[in-house]
């Protein structure tokens, strides 16, 4: 069994693939700085440092640690925060990940796996579903600096032969999802319920997203390690879902309306979202097995029990 690091394994989709590295019998290492991430969700079993991947410390838990296969799954993932801050966004998603890459390749690693973006990285994309294929013009900074990281990996590649791969994740949801990230309406509305509270629907609900169950994720993110492919491979359901079968999909599952309240359209947001299966299902022989309606009951009943 490998020793493996998992970069932001306190959060939503790294603590739950610690959770299955570790019931795999691998010794796991996690570095996360509890920024969205949470105690309460790191596993036991796995050694934890606090610590940002922009710190000078990570050369040093390298050398001791002596990784062979290294999750990359820390970052900033606030689209809407990479707007205002760029350069905050920068600092962790491009030079924290330099960090982290560049001491994969000082000290040995033999892999690294990044969980990258599909929605933010095509942008609203003509072809639906969106394969890997099609050009990456992002037009957020988020986007643009996960696509950054993305092009390190291939030099590091090219340059020192640093085995890797890209899993670009479509809208991912279930139990610990951080309210304030990317996948957004699933978490949000389904928190809301639960509390009682008034969730906002933005324009005319019509707009689309792709929802990959975590599970699902996190089963693609474990059979990456295995296979010998050195690129980008969506991670996705390929269904396109709206906004108002969304609400739909969540009322049935609870047996009553949400409460929702109608607001304009914010600017900028992308109308369609959907991502191509095939080369996941090529190279990694992975499909997801959730579908959303049991996704959504997992969702609820994680929110209804949580402290
Ligand atoms: N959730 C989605 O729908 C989705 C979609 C596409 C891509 N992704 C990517 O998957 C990864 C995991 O996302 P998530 O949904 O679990 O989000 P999350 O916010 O729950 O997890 C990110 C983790 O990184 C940690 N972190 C943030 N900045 C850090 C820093 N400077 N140093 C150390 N740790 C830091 C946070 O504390 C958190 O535990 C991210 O790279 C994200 O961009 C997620």
């Amino acid at each position: 069994m490998s020793k493996i690091l998992v970069t932001g394994g306190a959060g939503f989709i790294g603590s739950t693939l610690v959770d299955q590295l570790v019931s795999l019998g691998h010794e796991v290492v996690v570095i996360d700085d509890l920024s969205s991430g949470k105690k309460a969700y790191l596993n036991p079993a796995a050694k934890f440092y606090r610590v940002s991947i922009s710190s000078s410390k990570i050369a040093k838990i390298f050398r001791r640690e002596k990784f062979s296969v290294v999750y990359h799954l820390a970052a900033q993932m606030e689209v809407a925060r990479s707007m205002i801050d760029p350069l905050f966004d920068n600092d962790i998603n491009v030079r924290g990940g330099f960090n982290i890459l560049d001491n994969c390749h000082k000290f040995g690693v033999q892999k690294i796996i990044f969980a990258s973006t599909g929605g933010a990285i095509y942008g609203d994309a003509e072809k639906i579903p969106t394969p890997e294929t099609y050009p990456a013009y992002p037009v957020s900074f988020y986007g643009i600096h996960k696509l950054t990281f993305e092009k390190y990996l291939n030099c590091y590649y090219q340059i020192y032969g640093l085995d890797y791969i890209i899993l670009r994740f479509a809208n991912v949801y279930g139990p610990r999802q951080f309210k304030g990230g990317e996948a957004g309406v699933v978490s949000i509305f389904i928190d809301n319920a639960v509390s009682g509270a008034v969730s906002v629907q933005y324009g005319d609900g019509r707009q689309t997203r792709d929802f990959v169950y975590v599970d699902d994720v996190v089963r693609a993110l474990v059979r990456a390690q295995e296979v010998n492919y050195h690129g980008e491979v969506n991670i996705a359901s390929g269904r396109e879902t709206s906004v108002l079968e969304t609400r739909k999909y969540i009322e049935e599952a609870l047996g009553s309306p949400l409460k929702i309240r109608e607001e304009a359209g914010r600017p900028g947001e992308q109308r369609r979202s959907c991502l191509a299966i095939g080369r996941a299902k090529e190279i990694l022989d992975w499909e997801p097995q959730v579908d959303f309606a049991a996704g959504i009951k997992k969702t609820i009943t994680w929110s209804q029990t949580k402290k």
